[in-house]
């Protein structure tokens, strides 16, 4: 089969011929449809090691969509040979980004007959936090949120499940493009964070709509901003930190307001959940995956293209998913798609 592989930190993609890799207890075959690239993706190949045992070289790609065509020893594996499944990879083995990838059953998800390959590609990684974060803010009690990188595709997921609710959300992008896209979209309280008033107009909204969930996809200074803003007894959730900078607290702000600081990775969220309650959170994720759950793809490429889909992808994130191909037959190929 042909894999995208990358041979060390930081290093180059290649595509290499290897042979198709066998499932063991508990694990199955996916023949690969497509597979996104994320900024999970982009951690992993700088060498963040979600997993601890990191290897090179590695088959990079944390999730996708195939088809099941072969089970190890195990009943739910068996149960799935045939299916059309959206799959996440094993966080210690390899990837999504090669025509097999062997994944446990547990990380399959049956695709409905209603969801494309394409949709079901870019169905577990956004769409389930996006349901999550719906989850906690209802369960909190809170009467309103801010959401930052709030142009990222899991920033348009929020802004559009959170409307459905009637929950407030208080966005904040970091270029005037971008406030013009979600003013577009129908968004009514967007902020530029690189404008010169944005400390002050962020504090007004909080204050004005209790917004007392803060999701930090940024990290760095962001962090104290969002706790200068913050009401008090705020949650400010820590789940990404796409400033590669660690967070700026100053403890005083965090202490006189009774601030909560929440590290929150979705494998561990997902975990806590029984197999009914996951089994439900995707056919939620589903039913929603053309609507509040939507991934806007911006090229579907050739594995053979998986270097320049990755630079162009970094070179502009908010254009849209690049979406590798590993099967033409399942998700066509877009034309001129390398270039
Ligand atoms: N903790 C978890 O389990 C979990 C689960 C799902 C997603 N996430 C996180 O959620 C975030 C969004 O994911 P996605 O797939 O929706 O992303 P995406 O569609 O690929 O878009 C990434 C967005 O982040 C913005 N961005 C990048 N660097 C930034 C910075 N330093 N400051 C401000 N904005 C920046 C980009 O804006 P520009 O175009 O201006 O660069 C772009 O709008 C990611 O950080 C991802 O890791 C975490």
């Amino acid at each position: 089969m042909l894999a995208v592989h990358q041979d060390a930190a930081n290093g180059k993609l290649s595509v290499r011929e290897v042979p198709v890799p066998t499932p063991g207890p508990g694990q199955v075959l996916v023949r690969m449809a497509a597979s996104p690239i994320n900024p999970s993706d982009l951690g992993a190949l700088m060498g963040f090691n979600y997993s601890g045992t990191r290897s090179y070289p590695f088959v990079p790609g944390l999730e996708g969509s195939g088809t099941v065509v072969k089970a190890g020893p195990g009943l739910r594996g068996r149960l799935f040979v045939g299916r059309r499944v959206t799959c996440a990879a094993e966080l210690a083995g390899d990837g999504a980004w090669a025509e097999y990838m062997v994944t446990s059953a547990s990380q399959c998800i049956p695709l409905n007959h209603g969801v494309s390959m394409e949709q079901g590609a870019t169905l577990l990684v956004n769409p389930l936090s996006a349901l999550a974060f719906l989850e906690l803010a209802q369960r909190g009690r809170h009467r309103a949120v801010v959401s930052t990188a709030a142009a990222s595709a899991l920033g348009g997921m929020i802004a559009r499940l959170f409307r459905r609710h009637a929950i407030p959300v208080i966005h904040i992008v970091r270029r005037d493009a971008q406030v013009q896209q979600l003013r577009a979209q129908g968004a009514e309280h967007v902020l530029d964070s690189s404008t010169a008033d944005f400390e002050a107009q962020l504090q007004t909204l909080t204050k004005r709509l209790h917004a007392t969930l803060l999701l930090d996809a940024i990290g760095g200074t962001m962090t104290q901003q969002l706790a200068e803003a913050a009401p008090r007894g705020s949650t400010i959730l820590l789940y990404s930190r796409l400033s590669l900078q660690d967070c700026m607290i100053d403890a005083r702000t965090a202490l006189v307001k009774d601030l909560h600081f929440d590290g929150w990775f979705l494998s561990n969220w997902i975990e806590g959940k029984s197999l009914l309650q996951s089994l439900r959170l995707a056919q939620r994720a589903q039913s929603l995956a053309a609507i509040d759950l939507h991934t806007p793809i911006r090229k579907r490429v050739p594995l053979s293209g998986a270097q320049h889909a990755l630079d162009a992808y970094v070179a502009d994130m908010t254009a849209g998913k690049m979406l590798l191909v590993a099967d033409p037959q399942a998700v066509p190929v877009d034309a001129n798609s390398t270039q």
